[in-house]
């Protein structure tokens, strides 16, 4: 593994510490050993609210620094990209504020609660961008080698014209009857359920896989279990949910390919599990992140004697992210995505080149998730989504 200890330094300074904290460090301590890099990212400092706890979250993660107000985090002279990994609702706020400080950004998905917070969001980058400071959306999944040679293969056409993307996100941890009103189970604090949460993530993979935009979308959501206990709260006091539990949705994408989505919280015994396959004329790519060192390949132009998905294990050197790590067939995790994404980031910040997904492209995705909420409220109407010229 090579390592990058030489390269100039690039000052992060991270906002929030647990689940994604936690896995945006090992992300940034581990990027400048596993690849050679232009930038040498450092661990500035990471931001909370309480001094001791971000204190304790700083030496556990490795950051130099504790800092108690995103706002000084920003002003720091050692920091120059902040990386936002708080819930959807401080996102706007940090990321312009970062922006305009001249900082470039990572921000956690979604990009924000709502449209109009995203688009404020996208222009700040854009005039960012101008002045030489960068932006991107976490939207980390895009970053598992085996996705990442869907992409290849579908852009060099190896599966043709594209006739559907069938995607689903499961996970089970709201069957807890014990669980309580969490900041992801309130609107204003998560922006929606499981649609924001896990729908983010696989209508922004259905696009970039397929390099195509969502068009419309027919949708149901459901919110199966609507009071929870009150953190906090007296014995027995419960609070409103006021998020969807599950979504179900259909979709066209601008070719007329036919797409199909499921997410739910409530789905029993699936704790991560994000499958998505994609038929064309000429071949079919199917993946399981329960699986996420496969990638599943039909090639239709065979002989039909000869087809049949075949499974390759994406562990080989010339396999995207391969190069950094292991011998082939040692595989790789759900935390090398956030390597990955670091990776990707300080190349582009080191060229000035846009990284991607960009906030427009997360911004897009905002589009999605909306015209899914207003075509759920409408009893599943077909609800076009407003796309880019
Ligand atoms: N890419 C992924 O796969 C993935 C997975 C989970 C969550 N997420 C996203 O990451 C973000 C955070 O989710 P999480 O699971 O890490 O949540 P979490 O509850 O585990 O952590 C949130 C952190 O933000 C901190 N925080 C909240 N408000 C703050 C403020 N005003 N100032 C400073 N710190 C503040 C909290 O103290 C905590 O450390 C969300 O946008 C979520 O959708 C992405």
């Amino acid at each position: 593994m090579p390592h990058s200890t030489s390269a100039p330094p690039l000052g992060v300074g991270m906002v929030g510490y647990a689940f994604m904290g936690a896995a945006h460090s090992q992300g940034w301590r581990t990027v400048g050993r596993a690849f050679d890099l232009p930038l040498s990212p450092v661990l500035a400092a990471v931001c909370g609210r309480d001094r001791a706890a971000v204190s304790a979250a700083a030496d556990r993660l490795g950051w130099a620094a504790a800092e108690t107000d995103w706002r000084a985090l920003i002003a720091r002279d050692d920091v120059s990209l902040v990386d936002i990994c708080t819930p959807g609702d401080s996102h706007a706020e940090i990321a312009i504020a970062a922006l305009e400080a001249g900082k470039h950004v990572l921000c956690e998905k979604p990009l924000a609660n709502t449209v109009a917070e995203a688009e404020a969001m996208t222009e700040a980058a854009q005039a960012a961008r101008e002045r030489g400071q960068l932006a991107m959306v976490g939207f980390n999944y895009r970053r598992v080698p085996a996705l990442a040679l869907a992409r290849r293969l579908i852009a060099e056409g190896r599966i043709g014209t594209l006739r559907h993307v069938r995607v689903s996100y499961l996970q089970d941890w709201g069957e807890d009857p014990d669980l309580p009103l969490v900041w992801r189970l309130t609107k204003d604090k998560a922006g929606s359920g499981a649609l924001g949460d896990l729908g983010a993530h696989i209508v922004d993979l259905a696009q970039h896989l397929s390099g195509e935009l969502l068009t419309g979308v027919s949708a149901q959501t459901e919110t199966f279990v609507k009071q929870r206990a009150l953190p906090g709260g007296e014995a027995g006091q419960l609070g409103e949910v006021t998020v969807d539990d599950a979504a179900v949705f259909t979709g066209r994408l601008a070719s007329g390919a036919l797409t199909s989505f499921e997410v739910s919280r409530l789905a029993a015994g699936r704790k991560n599990q994000l499958r998505i396959e994609l038929n064309g004329a000429a071949g079919s790519l199917a993946f399981d992140l329960e699986r996420l060192n496969e990638l599943e390949f039909h090639d239709h132009t065979l002989p039909a004697a000869e087809g049949g998905f075949r499974r390759i294990q994406v562990t080989e050197g010339d396999h995207p992210y391969l190069e950094g790590w292991w011998p082939p067939g040692h595989g790789l995790g759900y935390e090398h995505t956030f390597t990955h994404q670091a990776r990707d980031l300080v190349h582009a910040i080191a060229a000035g080149t846009q990284p991607e997904p960009s906030f427009a492209d997360g911004l897009q995705v905002q589009r999605v998730l909306t015209a899914i909420e207003e075509s759920a409220a409408k009893n599943a109407v077909f609800t076009p989504v407003p796309v880019p010229e």
